[in-house]
């Protein structure tokens, strides 16, 4: 079912509770009162979806700066002639991909990206699909008790373990595209924020960037950040996008996670990805 948005734009949803295709839109031509309808889907559902999408390079970075300033990822691959773009790679010869396991961009920042916008450029004949998980709804479902455990703490994020010179990328064949290991660092951040554009409640730990709870040790914290990351997995609050030419995710870092599925060895794999800067979270 597609639900109007008042302009030509209508949204259909993937799952009750993660993510809409926003239909009806070209967005190298939209007018005010659509960027409004689209903004407003994005405040609302976290993630939302585009088809049939014909940008260029220069046409991303354009639309990208219609959010805010773009935030050039230290540590990944980037586009030779556009430094803006990052290129989520794959190659016929490569085993590991770029985001295959639940995690969020740029959590490990003291002020974490607003959101990023991913582009299909050139996709397996099947698979790679991107599975993306709602922190508003999993934060809904906690229990009382534990939410008003985690509404006063706070965690720590770093990146080391990613991208760090002992690292998970750089001791894998994606090693040579990856660069910044000196880089790397950490922040602290509320376990549950108050969404700056939402203002609802999201959790906000990650399996990728989150080390601990500010103030316990990695061994006290994993406990419970094991828990809340099987609660948050749970398939009720996930989508799962089917790429296509022309298709475009654009998601909200603060409200959602996103998992790169890795089931299309032996084929390319590229996608351009832009991500627009953020600000602390409370
Ligand atoms: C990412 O984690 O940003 C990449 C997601 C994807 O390639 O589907």
């Amino acid at each position: 079912m597609s639900v109007s948005t008042g302009s030509e734009i209508r949204l259909r949803k993937l799952t009750p509770n993660c993510g809409v295709e926003v239909l009806g839109v070209d967005l190298n031509h939209l007018s005010n009162s659509e960027m409004e309808a689209v903004r407003q889907a994005y405040v609302d559902h976290g993630v939302i979806f585009f088809r049939d999408q014909k940008l260029t390079p220069e046409e991303h970075i354009a639309f990208a700066r219609r959010w805010g300033d773009i935030d050039i990822n230290k540590f990944f691959p980037a586009n030779q002639q556009y430094p803006e773009i990052a290129e989520v790679r794959k190659e016929k010869t490569q085993k590991t991909n770029i985001g295959g396991g639940w995690h969020t961009d740029h959590s490990y920042d003291q002020e974490p990206a607003m959101g990023s916008i991913l582009l299909a450029r050139e996709l397996p004949l099947e698979g790679g699909d991107t599975l993306f998980a709602n922190m508003y709804a999993a934060y809904d479902a906690l229990s009382d008790g534990l939410k008003k455990t985690l509404d006063g703490m706070c965690a720590v994020h770093s990146n080391a373990a990613a991208f760090g010179a002992g690292g998970y990328y750089k001791n894998s064949d994606q090693a040579g595209g990856f660069k910044g290991e000196s880089l790397v660092g950490e922040a602290v951040h509320p376990v549950v924020v108050m969404h700056p554009l939402s203002g609802r409640k999201a959790l906000y730990v990650n399996p990728a960037f989150t080390v601990c709870f500010e103030g316990w040790t990695m061994e006290e914290s994993q406990p419970l950040l094991q828990h809340l990351y099987k609660h948050a997995a749970r398939p009720e609050f996930t989508c799962r996008f089917q790429w296509r030419d022309g298709s475009i995710a654009f998601w909200d870092n603060r409200a959602t996670w996103h998992y790169a599925a890795n089931d299309y060895h032996g084929e390319r794999r590229l996608l351009h990805r832009i991500t627009i800067g953020g600000e602390a979270l409370n």
